[in-house]
């Protein structure tokens, strides 16, 4: 078969170190790929007005999978100083460019498993009866709608005209807004679409099915959000009846998924929701495994699929002489890229050998150690970046 090219997207900020050692990893699996790098992330915002060039754009349409570091994003104004200034006249508006990957190959559908590791120092723990400490094993995945909802981008500060009037057709509208001046009017919408709504609620469904899940969780706030969060959760009903009878669904809502988040996170399985609840309760779940250091993710569409940590570039830590963030969360979203592609031996060859090197803990970064992420981390014993690395390239 002719080698993979994989388009590296390193981005910004630790993005790049935590790419080039999961690459190392990837290597010593015995993973055969060309790796071409494709410019993403601040720096480009800064020097081209365009954190995602249209060169990366053609580089991922040609090799359609792409492994993505990290990038910073800053709010609009924020982001407008930093312009270069022979830029600023221009109108360019700053927006994220991972958002846009996932917007402009619509890759809809993201996967964030958030797997309890055995031995990690940082698994969640609670007090159980007579004050015993208990670990609950969590594995649960989190299936995210990835394009629409608050991140569909149909927002107004001051709204047009047509905009308003449409809006004051809504009784609701004159009722709560009708008696506010247009300019002090910022709008943010939530739209779903049933096309989009079916092929995540589908993709959840599948994987439980797939892989021996008894029951699919949909993370809404259908009590309220009415339209979107109710769509959603009518569409998984009818999906269950004709389709997935032997497959449980459940209902909770957003908000009180996060308190039971802590209760009784070993009882859930996939959990399915749209854009933004997405995002909440993967962060959620994620700090019941260890962190951000562990997150991994998948966004896929039906040409291009993009793996990166659900971690961000963490610049303060970016000029560290030697690097001491966690690549784990990097290395794993390499690894749901193999499965993608259909490289499952070397996948579960370096899946095995993290839980090795986690297992045994005599390696562990400093988020492993409980420390505050200074530079003199790796002098007080924590792994650096590479060593971590190195750690898991042993056990291969
Ligand atoms: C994530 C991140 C992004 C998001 C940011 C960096 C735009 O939080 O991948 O979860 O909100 O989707
Ligand atoms: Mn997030």
């Amino acid at each position: 078969m002719a080698k993979r090219t994989i388009v590296s997207l390193p981005g910004d900020g630790i993005g790049r170190v935590v790419l080039e050692e999961t690459i190392r990893v990837l290597n010593a699996a015995g993973f055969e790929a060309d790796y071409v790098e494709g410019d993403i992330g601040w720096e480009f915002w800064k020097n081209e007005g365009n954190p995602l060039p249209d060169r990366t754009i053609k580089l991922l349409e040609k090799h359609k999978i792409g492994l993505f570091g990290a990038i910073t994003s800053k709010p609009k104004d924020a982001a407008f100083e930093e312009l270069s200034e022979d830029l600023k006249e221009k109108g360019l508006v700053y927006s994220s460019p991972i958002v846009g990957l996932r917007q402009h190959f619509n890759l809809d559908v993201c996967i964030r498993p958030c797997q309890t590791y055995t031995g990690n120092p940082l698994n969640f723990v609670r007090r159980g009866k007579d004050n015993s400490i208990e670990e609950p094993k969590v594995d649960v995945v989190i299936f995210r709608q990835n394009t629409e909802g608050l991140y569909g981008g149909v927002e107004w500060s001051d709204p047009p005209q047509e905009v308003y009037n449409a809006l004051l057709s809504h009784p609701k509208f004159r009722l709560n807004f009708g008696n506010v001046p247009k300019n002090e009017l910022s709008i943010s919408t939530r739209i779903f679409t049933k096309k989009a709504t079916a092929r995540i609620l589908r993709a959840s469904f599948e994987y439980a099915k797939k892989y021996g899940y008894k029951s699919v969780t949909v993370c809404e706030k259908p009590n309220v959000i009415r339209e979107t969060s109710g769509m959603m959760y009518k569409m998984a009903q009818q999906m269950q009846r004709d389709e997935y009878p032997e497959i449980e669904l459940w209902n909770t809502n957003i908000d009180a998924q996060m308190m039971w988040l802590t209760k009784n996170p070993e009882d859930y399985g996939v959990i399915v929701a749209g854009n933004m609840f997405g995002d909440i309760v993967s962060d959620g779940f994620a700090g019941l495994i260890g962190g951000l250091g562990f997150a991994c993710s998948a966004n896929l569409g039906e040409e291009v699929s993009v793996f990166e940590p659900t971690h961000g570039s963490a610049p303060k830590y970016a000029d560290y002489e030697t690097s001491i963030v966690n690549p784990i969360a990097m290395i794993a979203s390499a690894c749901m890229m193999l499965d993608h592609i259909n490289e499952k031996a070397i996948s579960s060859k370096i899946k095995k050998a993290v839980a090795e090197v986690i297992l045994e803990g005599k390696v562990k970064t400093y988020d492993m150690m409980k420390m505050t992420g200074k530079a003199d981390v790796v002098k007080k014993g924590a792994a650096s970046t590479k060593e971590m690395a190195d750690a898991i390239i042993n056990k291969l």
